[in-house]
């Protein structure tokens, strides 16, 4: 299937402009976003992660199962009861809330620099020890050493400057605090991207290349995701949201597929 004229644009835009452009351009695709679905209860928005070992859920949580793998697997083995925990770019919370819930933290806060999605998360969830707040993942709005865990789910490709995204989670995160970290790159910038983490103090305890379990998970999903955007999304933008979705087809996942694009994961610890 070939991509239409006003997606390839807007795929380009988004890869290629420089950074306050792509700021901006994220900013506005992830409002509409929300505004386009204020009314639908989709909670994720991440490709998603097919675990072998099946974590346990409960069975609320099964129909997100995908999406909270890929949670799941990028905080692995951190300890958060009674922890001061902080999610950057937490879309619509569904990732928040899971580990709310099941890993009891004292306090998780979720920024993300969509308003639309804030006010959303926080009419939607009502958990004592969940809040959202708008904010800039290269400017975030907290003290230094502020929390013991930071993480970040397929957020930080849209930043315009990994450096002080990388920068700002160093200084708000307490000494020997943790930093969990998952998106994709292709190989040049995550070899930069490696480089970042260390050069801002970072030492990494853990690393995956997790590629082929991302794809397992778009596949498992795409009819259902791809009639999802039939329904609710108007046929002029319908392409750009597969796009953005992962579709089948569409040049994420033919980079994907191609070993063009890798997702990663990371953990790590400032010293
Ligand atoms: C693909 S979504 C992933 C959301 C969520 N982590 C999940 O897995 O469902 C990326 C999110 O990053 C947010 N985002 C992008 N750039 C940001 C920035 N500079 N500061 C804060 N949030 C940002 C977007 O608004 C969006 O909610």
């Amino acid at each position: 299937m070939s991509m239409g004229v006003p997606a390839k644009i807007f795929a380009i835009s988004l890869r290629c402009s420089p950074a306050f452009i792509q700021n901006r351009l994220w900013k506005w695709w992830y409002q509409r976003i929300s505004k386009a679905h204020n009314k639908v209860d989709f909670r994720f928005m991440n490709y998603g992660y097919l675990d072998e070992a099946k974590p346990v859920l409960e069975p609320e949580d099964e129909p997100y199962r995908l999406f909270i793998q890929l949670y799941e697997i990028n905080i692995r083995n951190i300890e958060m009861k009674d922890q001061q925990v902080l999610e950057v770019g937490s879309g619509r919370g569904g990732g928040a809330s899971w580990i709310a819930k099941s890993k009891k933290p004292s306090s998780l806060i979720g920024v993300d620099f969509s308003k639309e999605a804030v006010t959303l998360c926080n009419n939607w969830y009502e958990q004592e020890n969940l809040n959202f707040i708008e904010g800039n993942a290269q400017d975030l709005p907290f003290e230094d050493s502020s929390f013991d865990t930071v993480y970040n789910v397929e957020s930080s490709h849209c930043y315009g400057d990994i450096n002080k995204f990388v920068r700002e989670v160093y200084r708000v995160l307490r000494e020997g605090g943790n930093f969990c970290w998952t998106d994709f790159r292709n190989e040049e910038i995550m070899e930069k991207t490696e480089k970042i983490f260390i050069s801002t103090g970072f030492s990494i305890v853990s690393k995956k290349e997790i590629t082929g379990e991302v794809i397992d998970a778009l596949d498992m999903i795409n009819d259902a995701k791809r009639e999802r955007i039939t329904e609710l999304v108007p046929r002029s933008i319908r392409r750009s949201f597969e796009t953005f979705a992962g579709v089948q087809g569409t040049p994420v996942y033919d980079s994907f597929k191609s070993g063009k694009l890798k997702y990663y994961k990371y953990q790590m610890k400032k010293n």
